[in-house]
């Protein structure tokens, strides 16, 4: 009787001892086996000479041994799948078991989004991009513009200098790009538009920002008038907000235009009845423009008795906060991803 319990715990000892399921396999054939398990003809040899007592005892010793042995292949088979399991990333090539991580895609900035669709819009009529430095000189971003040193409207610009002469700044605004595409193209026609980051000495609000971006528009040829002007900055509005959107410019002073304006668009809540959001108005305050000042023109190295152009500027946070509705300029450059995915 012994002998099954001796073979049980062979059995279990090898079992213990395996290291894969082809070597449990061998040991199930090995000891269980239907004819030739070690178990079963252990129980055939010796059952014989038995008597009935002590053959149910023995029976009943070969089948807890059997039971025992199935049950340590099935604890150690489950240990081995366990393992291959905790293992998979480093033995199969790809893991399918493996939980991607969310996709997230960028995007084009809303900003960016809104200086490209300008460009497109304007591109449409003729207009090709200019650039021109962000640091620049006195001369271009002041003088030749005919803002002298001391001049009223230099004030209005609160100006970054880079040097102790104020000789160098960072631009105030895109239209010095005007004088550098006039120098650069030289004969006209020249129909331009220079977008890009200007800088000012304002404090940081919902309404001010130190630096943002403006676009810049001019055109010079020959015969050019105030109807040019007006009809290509209600295509530019009528192209962004809507064609039921009208423009409207109110006479303003600024040194490289003359005549000069303030040009509005009408307000898209209450078409030009006035409302809390355009304050009463009916009207939101979009940029300035004119034609171009005879000097100026000539300062870029343009005839003024053959040429005449008309020009604009304004910023491009602006046109994004009306066509969005969004309510804090700083939100355009915190890049909270929570903002920035809206758009
Ligand atoms: N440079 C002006 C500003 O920064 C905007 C501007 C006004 C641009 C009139 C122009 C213009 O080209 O003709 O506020």
């Amino acid at each position: 009787m012994t002998d099954v319990t001796k073979l049980r715990d062979q059995a279990l000892a090898a079992i213990a001892g395996a290291g894969d399921d082809a070597q449990l396999q061998a040991i199930e054939v090995e000891y269980l086996g239907r004819r030739d398990g070690k178990v079963s003809r252990q129980l055939l040899a010796g059952i014989d000479k038995l008597a009935a007592a002590e053959r149910a005892a023995l029976g009943k010793q070969a089948n807890d041994a059997r039971l025992a042995i199935e049950s340590a292949l099935a604890a150690r088979r489950a240990e081995h799948r366990a393992a291959q399991l905790s293992n998979i990333a480093e033995t199969e090539a790809i893991d399918v078991t493996f939980e991607a991580p969310p996709l997230h895609r960028g995007h084009i900035h809303v900003l960016s989004q809104v200086r490209r669709e300008l460009e497109i819009i304007l591109s449409r009529i003729g207009y090709t991009v200019e650039e021109g430095p962000e640091i620049e000189s006195d001369w271009y971003n002041f003088e030749a513009l005919n803002l002298p040193k001391g001049h009223a409207s230099r004030d209005v610009q609160e100006t970054f200098f880079l040097d102790a002469n104020e000789e160098v700044v960072l631009r105030t605004h895109t239209s010095p790009v005007q004088i550098r595409a006039m120098q650069r193209i030289g004969t006209p026609p020249i129909y331009i538009i220079a977008p890009g980051r200007v800088y000012r000495r304002d404090n940081l609000d919902a309404t001010h920002l130190p630096y943002f971006m403006q676009l810049e528009g001019l055109a010079i040829d020959e015969g050019l008038s105030v109807g040019d002007l007006k009809g290509t900055l209600l295509y530019m509005v009528q192209s962004l907000f809507g064609p039921e959107r009208q423009v409207r410019m109110r006479p303003h002073h600024f040194g490289y235009t003359e005549p000069s304006y303030e040009f509005d668009t009408m307000c898209g809540r209450c078409m030009g009845k006035g409302c809390r959001s355009c304050g009463g108005q009916g009207w939101l305050e979009t940029g300035g423009c004119g034609m171009v000042h005879p000097q100026v023109l000539r300062n870029g190295g343009i005839d003024p008795t053959r040429y005449s152009g008309y020009a604009w500027g304004f910023g491009i946070e602006r046109i994004a906060l009306l066509k969005y509705d969004v309510e804090d300029l700083r939100l355009f450059y915190e890049n909270d991803v929570r903002f920035n995915r809206q758009f």
